[in-house]
């Protein structure tokens, strides 16, 4: 079980990237996305990207109660959800990537920060005293946990869910017939800094590689962020689901900039018994 794995950090990146990267010798530093270094590069871009987020808060609002964001990270739809006036419980295992949620959240409003709680926990292995109306693993976080892994988050959800409270989870795919693809995106942080963000997707392996590193390549150590998780297809999902005794009531398809893959936000409550 993969569980308690974050990221994936493959030595090797896939692709033109890699080969572009590979030139660059012994100034190339490995990391992972959500470690010390990535963290800091993960967070700044992130600031930026509002991918899945008005759909969410659009399906958590039809959820009164307090929230429980899994994988919160360092908080990209934590704030959102604070924002919309929500309680939120946000769990995150990485230490760095909660590091900087905290310090987030100390220099947001009063407000804000005194309806969040925080957690460093394991988002397939926790125990709370309470239940939620909404339980959210946006992002396509779910593809950081193997099927086993998965089996044991739908129930840890279940056992927190309040009655007629909703799971809510995002996933990424690509398309059927879909071959070997790569893109780079050329993106600005926060703090305004250039990066290059390549997605390597291999549907022989059912595999997404993403990479960050700095645009600037020009001198000094690049530090090159990368994680391998799987691509899993909504309908994989919805049946796992299904087999965990949830029933899918809502099937969003969120925009991709492409039409290569599917980017996807489902829906689940707990099926009566
Ligand atoms: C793709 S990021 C999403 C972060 C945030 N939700 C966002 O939208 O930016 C995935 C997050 O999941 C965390 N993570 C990985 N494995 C985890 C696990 N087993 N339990 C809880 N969090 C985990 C990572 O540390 C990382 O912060």
């Amino acid at each position: 079980m993969t569980a308690t794995a974050v990221g994936g950090t493959p030595r090797s990146v896939p692709g033109r990237a890699g080969r572009a990267l590979a030139e660059l010798g012994d100034r190339v530093v490995m990391c992972g996305i959500y470690d010390e270094v990535g963290s800091l590069i993960y967070d700044d871009l992130s600031r930026n990207d509002t991918h899945e987020v008005r759909e969410l808060i659009g399906l958590v609002r039809r959820r009164p109660g307090p929230v429980l964001e899994l994988a919160a990270g360092t908080g990209r739809l934590t704030m959102p959800l604070l924002a919309a006036g929500r309680d939120v419980t946000a769990l995150e295992l990485a230490r760095p990537m909660l590091d900087l949620l905290l310090a987030r959240l100390h220099e947001a409003p009063e407000r804000l920060r005194e309806r969040c709680t925080t957690i460093e926990g394991d988002m397939a292995s926790f125990t709370l005293d309470r239940r939620f109306g909404a339980v959210v693993l946006g992002t396509t976080s779910i593809s950081l946990l193997d099927e086993e892994g998965r089996a044991a988050l739908y129930r840890t959800v279940r056992d927190h869910l309040a009655p007629g409270g909703a799971f809510l989870l995002s996933t990424t795919y690509p398309t059927a017939g879909a071959t070997q693809d790569e893109i780079r995106i050329d993106m600005a942080g926060a703090s305004g800094r250039l990066y290059h963000l390549h997605e390597h997707w291999s549907p022989q392996t059912g595999t997404r590689t993403v990479t960050l590193h700095a645009a600037d390549l020009s001198e000094g150590p690049v530090h090159v962020c990368t994680s391998t998780v799987a691509a899993l297809p909504a309908d994989l999902l919805e049946n796992e689901l299904a087999a965990a005794g949830f029933r899918v009531n809502t099937r969003l398809t969120l925009r991709t900039g492409g039409d290569r893959h599917e980017s996807v936000l489902l829906e689940a409550e707990v099926e009566p018994r």
